[in-house]
C-alpha cells in the first residue's frame, strides 16, 4: 500500500436525504439529526455544544464506548472463556476513558510512566495494567515496580537488564511477556505495521533472539515467564496475518517448550471505517479469527491451548469519537480548488500528516444536504501539510459554519500536540442528552506554566 494513503478512497457517494444514515459507518450510534437540523450525539446538539465549550471540541458517544467495550468482553468470554482483553490506552488515555473501560471488565495496556501514573489515577487496578514501550528508561522501571504491575511486555536485551537488575534490588519477581516479532505483517501502512522483521518493536524471531529472551527470563530469579505477545500492525480491515502469526508462535512455544507460556498476548490492529467506503470485520469477527488462528496452531504443533489475550485500542474508542471545528474562512483558488479552513488542524488530529489518514466531514447544521465541488479542508498552523481531508465532500460552508469530523476518537486529542502554540481542545463525554466536560480546554497560561 503506498504510504501517503491508508487505504484507497473512493468517492463516496452524496449523503441521501435520510439524514446521516449514509454516514452510519463512521459516527457513534446515537448520531441523528435533530428537529432543527443540526447534527446530535448521544442525545446533544454539536451546534449546542461547540457554542457551550468552544471548538474544537472533541465530543465522546459515552454510550458507545461502553457496548463498545462490552461487546469485545463479551466476545472473549463467547469464543475463549477466560481470555482477556486488554485496552491499548495509547489510542486516548483520558481518565474519564479509563474508568469506562475498566469498569466494562477490561484491562490496560500503558505505553510509559505517564500513561501508567494515568491509569493508576484512573484507579484501575495495577495487577490489570500492562507495561509496554520499546525503551523502558530507569525512572520507567522503578515506577512499574514500584505500582506492582501485573505484567512488563519486554521489548530487547537492554531493559531485559535493567528490569532484572532493578527487580532484584527491590527483591521482588517480575511477571513478563517476551514480546516476539514474528516476521509476519498486517496489509497496512509501514507506519503502523510492526510485526515485520525490520522492525524497532519485539525480539526478532528468526534471529533466535526471541527464543534467547526466553532463555534468558527462565533463568533469571528475579523474572517470572507469563508467556508472549505479538502485535502484528495497526488498523487491519483484513485479518489474514493473524493464521501466519499464530503459527510461527505456536512453532516457537514447541521448540522451547510451552509449559511457561500460560499466556499468548495477540495484539490489537482491529481496524475502523474512518470513510464511508471503509468495512472493517466486526468485534466478534475479530476476536474468533484470533482465537480460532491460535486453536489451530497450537493444536498442530500438539501444544495446550494457552489462555488468550487480545489489545485493541482504536476499535474501542475510534468511532465513539467526533471533532467539532468551526469554519474561519473559505478561499476560493480560480481553477485549482476551493480551501476551507478551520481553528484546529494538526495539533489536534496528527494522522492525516503523519501517514496520510483519511476522514469524512460533515457540516453540523443539514449535514445531508447535497455536497458542492470537493473542497480542501485544512488547519490553521503554519504548515502547507496542515490538511484535514485532502476532498472534503461538504454542502456549501462559510465561515461561522460548523464541521464534524467523525471517527476521530483514536489517537486524536492522544496525540494532541501545542504546536504554534494552540491551546489542546476540550472533551466532552455525552450520553443520553447529557454533556459532562471531561477534560478542560488548554488556557494560555497553561502554555506557559512549564516556562521558567
Ligand atoms: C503493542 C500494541 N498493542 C496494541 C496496539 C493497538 O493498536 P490498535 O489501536 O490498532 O488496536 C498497538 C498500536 O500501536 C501496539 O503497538
Amino acid at each position: 500500500m503506498s504510504p501517503s494513503q491508508e487505504a484507497p478512497l473512493a468517492r463516496p457517494e452524496p449523503a441521501s436525504a435520510a439524514g446521516v444514515s449514509a454516514y452510519a459507518q463512521v459516527l457513534p450510534s446515537s448520531a441523528e439529526i435533530g428537529p432543527d437540523g443540526h447534527l446530535a450525539i448521544g442525545g446533544c446538539d454539536l451546534a449546542e455544544l461547540a457554542d457551550a465549550h468552544g471548538t474544537p471540541l472533541v465530543v465522546y458517544d459515552e454510550g458507545h464506548l461502553r457496548r463498545t467495550a462490552h461487546d469485545f468482553a463479551d466476545a472473549m468470554s463467547r469464543h475463549a472463556p477466560g481470555g482477556e482483553v486488554v485496552y491499548a490506552s495509547k489510542a486516548y488515555w483520558g481518565l474519564a476513558m479509563l474508568r469506562v473501560v475498566h469498569e466494562a471488565g477490561l484491562a490496560v495496556d500503558v505505553a510509559s510512566g505517564g500513561e501508567l501514573h494515568a491509569a493508576l489515577a484512573a484507579g484501575v487496578p495495577a495487577d490489570r495494567i500492562y507495561m509496554h514501550g520499546n525503551n523502558k528508561d530507569e525512572r520507567e522501571i522503578e515506577e512499574l515496580l514500584a505500582a506492582r504491575v501485573g505484567a512488563v511486555v519486554l521489548d530487547g536485551f537492554d531493559e531485559l537488564d535493567r528490569l532484572e537488575r532493578a527487580a532484584a534490588a527491590r527483591g521482588v519477581t517480575q511477571r513478563v511477556l517476551v514480546r516476539v516479532t514474528p516476521g509476519v505483517s498486517g496489509d497496512t501502512h509501514e507506519y503502523i505495521s510492526t510485526g515485520q522483521v525490520d522492525s524497532k518493536f519485539g525480539f526478532p524471531l528468526a534471529s533466535g533472539d526471541a527464543a534467547a529472551a526466553i532463555e534468558r527470563v527462565r533463568e533469571s530469579p528475579s523474572l517470572e515467564l507469563g508467556g508472549l505477545h505479538v502485535h502484528i500492525g495497526s488498523q487491519l480491515l483484513d485479518l489474514s496475518g493473524f493464521p501466519s502469526a499464530a503459527a510461527v508462535l505456536a512453532r516457537l512455544a514447541r521448540e522451547v517448550g510451552a509449559e511457561d507460556l500460560g499466556l499468548i498476548n495477540m495484539g490489537g490492529g482491529l481496524g475502523v471505517a474512518y470513510t464511508r467506503d471503509q468495512r472493517p470485520p466486526s468485534i466478534d469477527e475479530f476476536v474468533a479469527t484470533v482465537v480460532e488462528a491460535v486453536r489451530a496452531a497450537w493444536s498442530a504443533e500438539g501444544i495446550p491451548m494457552p489462555r488468550l489475550a487480545i489489545e485493541p485500542g482504536r476499535a474501542v474508542v475510534a468511532r465513539a469519537g467526533v471533532t467539532v471545528y468551526r469554519v474561519g474562512g473559505v478561499k476560493d483558488i480560480p481553477g485549482v480548488r476551493r480551501y476551507v479552513s478551520v481553528d484546529g488542524g494538526m495539533s489536534d488530529l496528527l494522522r492525516p500528516m503523519l501517514y496520510g489518514a483519511t476522514y469524512e466531514a460533515l457540516r453540523v447544521t443539514r449535514p445531508a444536504d447535497e455536497p458542492v465541488e470537493p473542497v480542501r479542508l485544512v488547519g490553521k498552523h503554519c504548515e502547507s501539510g496542515d490538511v484535514l481531508i485532502s476532498e472534503a465532500h461538504l454542502p456549501e460552508v462559510a465561515a461561522g459554519d460548523l464541521i464534524c469530523l467523525p471517527a476521530t476518537g483514536a489517537y486524536g486529542v492522544a496525540m494532541a500536540s501545542n504546536y504554534n502554540g494552540v491551546p489542546r481542545p476540550a472533551v466532552v463525554f455525552v450520553d443520553e442528552g447529557h454533556a459532562r466536560v471531561v477534560a478542560r480546554r488548554e488556557t494560555y497560561a497553561d502554555l506557559l506554566s512549564r516556562e521558567l
